[in-house]
């Protein structure tokens, strides 16, 4: 048996265990998620317990990366059930502060990665990537850690982590992992729950229509506008996915080359009925060994 859960709701516990790491020489790993539990975020806490001799988990479902009439209320919550697998997977110490705490009365800066939030999620989520990198920043802050965890499955959200990290000096290493999937292909994720049993069979389309994207590739096409196409038109084939976006993007600028280079990543979002899903697949050559050696 390891050392039991910490849970802390306030900053200045967290305060605390951190002057009591640093004296002792401890390196400190954080996990930041919005709780509801998956094993794509377990798969985080796997990769980053090796790494560090104190974990944090943080469990915050960040209000200001949700627009009005998003799914911020009925965002699932299950708390008894989250800290029991936080335990499961060693983790030291999970932080649940409340909206209060994170944004006090009076609360009004905000951390813009300019370019890199404008494109894809951003231009269907306006005021989304505001919300998520002023909460990963104050994260960052509140528990100064030495390495940061996030998922592959988020993938512009990872890269203006990353890119916020470099511009404001954050002294954090930023370490991405792979997406976990079902079976099927679906990548994980906490709102998967909200899809029907006849959406959650059409869902693995998303998955499928990237991979074509990256067979077509394989086999030598180049033509990047008609591989984009063909994608598109796989995903909607036979399903009620509406999509807002499915193409293949340079990993860094995001921006969409005419033809192929050795760093792109195939990004797709599209709803099925209420329920909105993001995924991504790096096309070879390009790694995660690669993401994250930059
Ligand atoms: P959340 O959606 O809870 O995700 C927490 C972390 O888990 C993110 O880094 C996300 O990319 C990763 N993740 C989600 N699904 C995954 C999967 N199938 N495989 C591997 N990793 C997966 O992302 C957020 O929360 C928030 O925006 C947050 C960064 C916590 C800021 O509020």
């Amino acid at each position: 048996m390891g050392s039991p859960l910490t849970v802390a709701s306030s900053i200045s516990e967290i305060r605390s265990i951190w002057r009591d790491c640093r004296a002792n020489g401890k390196t400190i790993g954080i996990v930041p998620t919005m709780g509801a539990l998956h094993e794509g975020h377990l798969s985080l806490m796997r990769a980053a317990r090796p790494e560090c001799d104190l974990l944090v988990t943080t469990l915050f479902v960040n209000p200001t990366q949700f627009a009005p009439g998003e799914d911020f209320e009925k965002y699932p919550r299950p708390l008894e059930r989250d800290l029991d697998l936080c335990r499961a997977e060693a983790v030291d110490v999970v932080f649940t502060p409340t909206p209060d705490v994170m944004y006090p009365a009076g609360h009004q800066t905000h951390v813009t990665v300019e370019q890199l939030s404008r494109p894809w999620e951003g231009a269907h989520r306006p005021s989304h990537f505001r919300g998520v990198t002023t909460v990963v920043l104050k994260l960052l802050n509140i528990v100064q850690p030495d390495i940061a965890f996030f998922g592959q499955k988020d993938f512009q959200q990872q890269l203006l982590i990353r890119q916020m990290c470099r511009d404001l000096n954050v002294p954090t290493r930023i370490q991405t992992c792979a997406t976990v999937r079902e079976p099927d292909g679906l990548a994980l994720s906490s709102r998967n729950a909200y899809l029907s049993s006849e959406e959650r069979k059409q869902a693995a389309k998303l998955a499928s229509a990237l991979q074509l994207g990256l067979n077509q590739l394989a086999d030598g096409k180049t033509h990047l506008p008609g591989i984009r196409e063909q994608m598109k038109q796989h995903l909607e084939a036979e399903t009620e996915f509406q999509t807002d976006y499915i193409t293949i993007v340079d990993a860094q600028t995001l921006e969409e080359p005419d033809s192929p280079t050795d760093q792109m990543v195939a990004i797709g979002a599209a709803s099925l009925g209420t329920t909105r899903l993001i995924d991504n697949l790096l096309v070879p050559p390009l790694t995660l060994e690669t993401l994250n050696s930059i």
